[in-house]
């Protein structure tokens, strides 16, 4: 068995995925998740695939006490550090909720963490960090700036890390900024479940086409793009999964601390909405009714990665192709209409 490692948000869409990624690498987990926007019946999804029970703490990073308990009763080597909450619009209308769970809750994590002495942490940062890129593709260092509550809180995390890192070199601090992840464990098991209405462009997709809802609309057909809809750089769960396991094997090898060290997790290639719709409705067989609306605020126009430091430091690069995010999209959510409430 190699390494303990403390996942927090590991209930969660990106977190399950990579909890069954690092269990097939050989690590031993530990979950920390208060199921704001998960539920047990994913971690019960993820003990099955893996065929024994992932240990499980419900808890929130904001509480110290609850924490500190989880360190003192572990070794951990690392952590992985998912737990956070998504959505861009709601952080409009709540952006004290947002920065107080994701950058207040960090710092209890990153305090706990230094009252420990466990300096690794992986963190989940996102594209939303570079705001409309001047150049594209986007590389870790282009500039900065984010216009919504929740890209702040990303972006605020960020200089913590980096100050922190300043501050005690034994930090090892690697920000995963992960563009677009979509896609589901290839056996339809697990997948993203959201609350209400989508936000996100392919769950939105999976429910027209399964019939929970009726139609798309397609925010802005004017862009400069090659048809006129936003281009993205959609990456499959499951890529991105591995991509933290590269990190932890990245962190093995080191013999002095790193750090903050930022590197992008995309594919490298931008995909239109159209692209996107018409590869589900294919893949699916099932007609994706849409309109074309205004554009929507803060959106913008392209955005993909450059992925070579990921292959170069960390010798990831992303494997599966549209088609496969969309059938493992379409797998999950034609097994389970109602996400992890399907009986
Ligand atoms: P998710 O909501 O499915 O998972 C987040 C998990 O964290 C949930 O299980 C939730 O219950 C838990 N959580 C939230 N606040 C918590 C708290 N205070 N204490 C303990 N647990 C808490 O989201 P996801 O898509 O899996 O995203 C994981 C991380 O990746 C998040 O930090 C997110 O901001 C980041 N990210 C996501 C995307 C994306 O499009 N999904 C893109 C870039 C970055
Ligand atoms: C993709 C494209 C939309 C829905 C967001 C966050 C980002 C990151 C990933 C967390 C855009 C279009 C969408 C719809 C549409 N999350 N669209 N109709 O905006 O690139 O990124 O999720 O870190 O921070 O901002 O992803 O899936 O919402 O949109 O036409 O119903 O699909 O306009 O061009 P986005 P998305």
């Amino acid at each position: 068995m190699k390494n303990k490692i403390l996942v927090t948000g590991g209930a969660g869409y990106i977190g399950s995925h990579t909890c069954i990624a690092l269990h097939e690498a050989g690590y031993d987990i530990v979950v920390y998740d208060n199921l704001s926007n998960s539920s047990h019946e994913a971690m019960n999804r993820i003990s099955n695939l893996i065929g024994k029970p992932i240990e499980f703490i419900e808890g929130d990073i904001r509480d110290s006490e609850s924490l500190k308990k989880v360190f003192a009763d572990h070794q951990f080597f690392g952590v992985i550090h998912f737990a956070g909450l998504k959505a861009v619009g709601e952080s409009v209308a709540k952006p004290l909720m947002y920065y107080n769970n994701n950058v207040s809750g960090t710092i209890t994590l990153l305090e706990v963490m230094t009252e420990y002495n466990v300096k690794r942490l992986v963190f989940s940062s996102s594209a939303t960090v570079y705001g409309d890129p001047e150049t594209l593709p986007i590389d870790e260092s282009s500039k900065r700036s984010c216009t919504n509550p929740y890209g702040q809180s990303k972006l605020v995390v960020e200089h913590i890390l980096e100050d922190l890192a300043v501050s005690d070199s034994d930090w090892n601090l690697i920000t995963l900024r992960y563009f677009n992840p979509v896609g589901a464990h290839s056996s339809g098991q697990i997948g993203e479940d959201p609350n209400d209405i989508p936000n996100n462009l392919m769950p939105y997709i999976s429910q027209v086409a399964v019939g929970k809802l009726s139609q798309l609309n397609i925010f802005g057909n004017d862009y400069a793009t090659i048809d006129g809809t936003g281009v993205r750089d959609f990456i499959h769960v499951t890529d991105l999964a591995q991509g933290h396991v590269a990190a932890l094997n990245y962190l093995e090898q080191q013999n002095s601390a790193l750090g903050f060290l930022p590197i992008n997790l995309g594919t490298g290639t931008g995909t239109s909405v159209l692209e996107l719709v018409t590869a589900f409705s294919e893949v699916s067989g099932q007609k994706i009714p849409y309109q074309f609306a205004d554009r929507r605020a803060g959106d913008i126009a392209s955005c993909y990665a450059s992925a070579d430091k990921a292959q170069s430091l960390l010798g990831w690069q992303a494997k599966l192709s549209i088609t496969e995010m969309c059938q493992d999209t379409w797998r999950w959510q034609s097994m389970n209409p109602h996400g992890y409430d399907t009986v």
